[in-house]
């Protein structure tokens, strides 16, 4: 038997957790869940972020399925997620962004954001100069971009893409996004059976919205590729679909790209999809293939039938009715 740890946080994150969970103990029988609560919640009750013992649980099972979890914004503690990711060192951000059905203005996008988890301004070096001047530091690092830039262009290889293209603001930040760069191309060198495209942000942006189609893999820094997925996500019918893994050398933590969509929480209303989507990604890493395929073409039937989806995809269920039609289909 294994076991995964599952990080329920805050807002929608409770009814999109027991619906993975649902789905993913009517797939598999031989995997177990650590359930594991943390967030603003769980700090309104007992002065902590995480629940004890969440932070061993990960370390032990090495994966977790992760609910979203919600951040003061401005003010407050740091992000728990952000912590998460520092404290396994999960460096990649794979976010792929699949047109599932007819949810958007934009056909057969099938693109996938690798974008680096651990330092740019995530580092969280900020300073106050005076009262009306704050620093922030931009930290990056050869060693860093050279390990996501790697796993970018394998996962290419690997999955028969043709593309990476190299997302920076190298024009105006020589030297820190100019390493990033400069290091990419390096390691794009060494694929030469793969087309390497640079470009700069603000051009990425534009030439996403005129065409996604014309993307493959996008290799970005921490905050371009934040910002880019979520960009990317509305190419498909919104967050409701995008999943994502944060993959280390040893630890990886699976959840949606989204955050805890505070205004429609616990209303039954919130699309389970994304996180869903993100336990097949789960089941795949963790060497259950077959599950995971089935998974992922079930989420696929299920969601050519929009009145059977949830409200942000234009349908009229509800989290659990949509649950149940997506293991209708497995
Ligand atoms: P959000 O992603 O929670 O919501 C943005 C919009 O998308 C809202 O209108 C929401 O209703 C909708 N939405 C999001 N997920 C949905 C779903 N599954 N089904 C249907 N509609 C959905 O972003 P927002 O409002 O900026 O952030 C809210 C909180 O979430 C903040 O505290 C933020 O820090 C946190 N957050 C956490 C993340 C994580 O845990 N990985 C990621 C992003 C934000």
């Amino acid at each position: 038997m294994s076991e995964v740890t599952v990080i329920i946080g805050d807002g929608i994150s409770e009814e999109i957790s027991n619906s993975a969970m649902k789905v993913v103990n009517y797939l598999v029988d031989d995997l177990d869940f650590d359930i594991k609560r943390a967030g603003i919640d769980v700090y309104e009750k007992t002065g902590c972020l995480m629940e004890e013992g969440l932070l061993e649980s990960v370390e032990r099972n090495k994966v977790a399925l992760k609910g979203p979890i919600g951040t003061p914004i401005g003010t407050g503690f740091r992000s728990i997620n952000v912590e998460l990711r520092k404290k396994f060192d999960l460096f990649a951000n794979i976010r792929p962004i699949k047109t599932y059905g007819d949810f958007s203005r934009y056909e057969d996008v099938d693109l996938v954001v690798f974008r680096e988890n651990t330092e740019d301004l995530y580092a969280g070096v900020e300073k106050e100069i005076s009262k009306d001047e704050m620093h922030s530091i931009k930290i990056i690092t050869r060693g860093k971009s050279e390990r996501i830039a790697r796993k970018a262009y394998d996962f290419a290889v690997a999955n028969d893409r043709n593309k990476v293209t190299i997302v920076t603001k190298a024009n105006i930040m020589k030297l820190t996004d100019g390493l990033f760069l400069n290091v990419a191309k390096d390691v794009g060198a060494e694929y030469p059976d793969l087309e390497t495209e640079e470009i700069l942000i603000d051009n990425m942006c534009m030439q996403l919205v005129l065409d996604p189609t014309r993307f493959d893999v996008i290799l970005t820094q921490n905050l371009y590729g934040d910002i880019l997925s979520d960009l990317c996500a509305g190419f498909i019918g919104g967050l409701g679909l995008a999943p994502s893994a944060n993959i280390g050398e040893h630890h990886a933590i699976f959840e949606a790209v989204h955050g805890t969509a505070p205004d429609i929480a616990g209303k039954n209303l919130a699309n389970p999809t994304a996180l869903i989507l993100s336990a097949a990604m789960m089941l795949e890493y963790m060497g259950y293939q077959d599950e995971s395929k089935r998974l992922n073409n079930a989420i696929y039937r299920a969601l050519q039938h929009k009145e059977k989806c949830t409200k942000d995809l234009g349908g009229n269920a509800s989290t659990t009715e949509f649950t149940n039609y997506i293991i209708e289909n497995l």
